[in-house]
């Protein structure tokens, strides 16, 4: 019933002509033309009716990798040992927990490394207890379910011919991860880069040892010794035709966007790891079909939020409204969809994603 995920990543046009580069949506094309003929040995999840593809993998290793030690990586292969999917930096893969959580890290490894995928987690006290399970519960040898890995920050690199423009990276606390293998990518292709590593103070930042080889490249920014860090800090020497590349804190995320709303010559990429604020909303009500249990959802707040504070076994993962696993079928109300991740039939089916899209009225909701 549900389109499955392309489980390779279409880079964004070099020039950002197009979305996505047409060459690169052929070959990818192609590719899951072939993966589909071998019957890659994955199966579909049933989770909440949406498939999104998770197979079985294995946890081969775990390392302490911030001074504060509130930060670990992980490291997975496929049960089996056979190939995993392949992935581009900045892709991220789902990964459902024993306690039926699903939660959202991206790759952080090597992308040339078949055998081996790599998330780092950072421990959030009082948080909703997905990074205090991966902590607590995730020991070399334990079996979990892992998705395949999507990217929505993908790295543009230029091809022969084309110019190549500084690349300045911005990571603010765990937002290193999408990047750290960005890093390594501009490096082998001999690109030019910068990156500025923001954080609270310097145990708290993950990965510096392997962030070391790169010497100058990486310019650290403390808050506790450089206080929070301006526009100016992080945009201030910026040449001319750069890309910009954030990853971080959404405060971090508004300012960097603001500064260059006045820079045409620069490519902004972003990504966030926390739900956008909500705009426009305007206060809605929601029913549970099984109970008659009634909800508000105030105007500031995400449907998904307010499902969570009476279901806090809800499924979710991104709450961006791309991943789907939050889908709700609606049996009564009118939709506001504010997401395109639904196929058309599934919005005819009435299907909705709570962390994104509302309603103007009252929806019942099958549960
Ligand atoms: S949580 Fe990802 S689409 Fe709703």
């Amino acid at each position: 019933m549900f389109t499955r995920y392309r489980n390779l990543a279409v880079p964004a046009h070099a020039y950002g002509k197009y979305r996505r580069d047409p060459l690169m949506m052929l070959v990818t094309a192609g590719y899951d033309l072939l993966q589909w003929a071998e019957g890659f040995a994955s199966t579909p999840d049933p989770g909440n009716g949406i498939d999104t593809d998770f197979f079985d993998a294995i946890v081969t290793d775990r390392a302490v990798v911030a001074g504060d030690t509130s930060v670990v990586a992980l490291t997975f292969a496929a049960h089996g040992g056979v190939d995993l999917p392949p992935w581009s930096a900045g892709a991220h893969v789902d990964v459902r927990l024993n306690s039926g959580a699903v939660r959202q890290y991206s790759l952080c490894g090597d992308p040339a490394d078949r055998g081996r995928y790599r998330i780092a987690v950072r421990l959030v006290p009082g948080g909703r207890g997905g990074s205090a399970e991966m902590h607590e519960s995730l020991a070399v040898g334990a079996m979990l379910r892992i998705s395949r890995p999507r990217n929505a920050f993908p790295l543009a690199v230029g091809g022969f011919g084309q110019r190549v423009p500084t690349v300045r990276f911005i990571a603010g606390g765990i937002g290193i991860t999408p990047i750290l293998p960005m890093l390594g990518v501009l490096d082998r292709l001999g690109m030019p880069w910068s990156i500025i590593y923001c954080g609270r103070d310097l145990e708290s930042l993950a990965f510096r040892d392997e962030l070391s080889c790169f010497g100058d490249k990486v310019v650290v920014h403390l808050d506790d010794r450089d206080g929070i860090a301006t526009p100016d800090a992080l945009l201030g020497d910026l040449d001319i035709g750069s890309a910009v590349y954030v990853c971080g804190p959404p405060p971090m995320i508004d300012a960097v966007r603001c500064a260059l709303a006045e820079r045409p010559d620069v490519e902004f990429h972003y990504e966030r790891f926390s739900a956008a604020p909500v705009v426009d909303g305007r206060e809605f009500r929601m029913r549970l079909a099984s109970t008659g249990e009634e909800i508000t959802v105030r105007a500031d707040q995400t449907a998904l939020g307010a499902l969570l504070d009476v279901r806090p076994n809800a499924t979710y993962s991104c709450r961006q409204g791309f991943c789907r696993s939050c889908a709700v079928r609606v049996l009564d109300g009118t939709i506001d969809h504010r997401s395109t991740a639904l196929n058309p039939a599934e919005s005819e089916q009435g299907y909705f994603l709570p962390c994104v899209s509302r309603s103007p009225d009252c929806l019942t909701l099958d549960l």
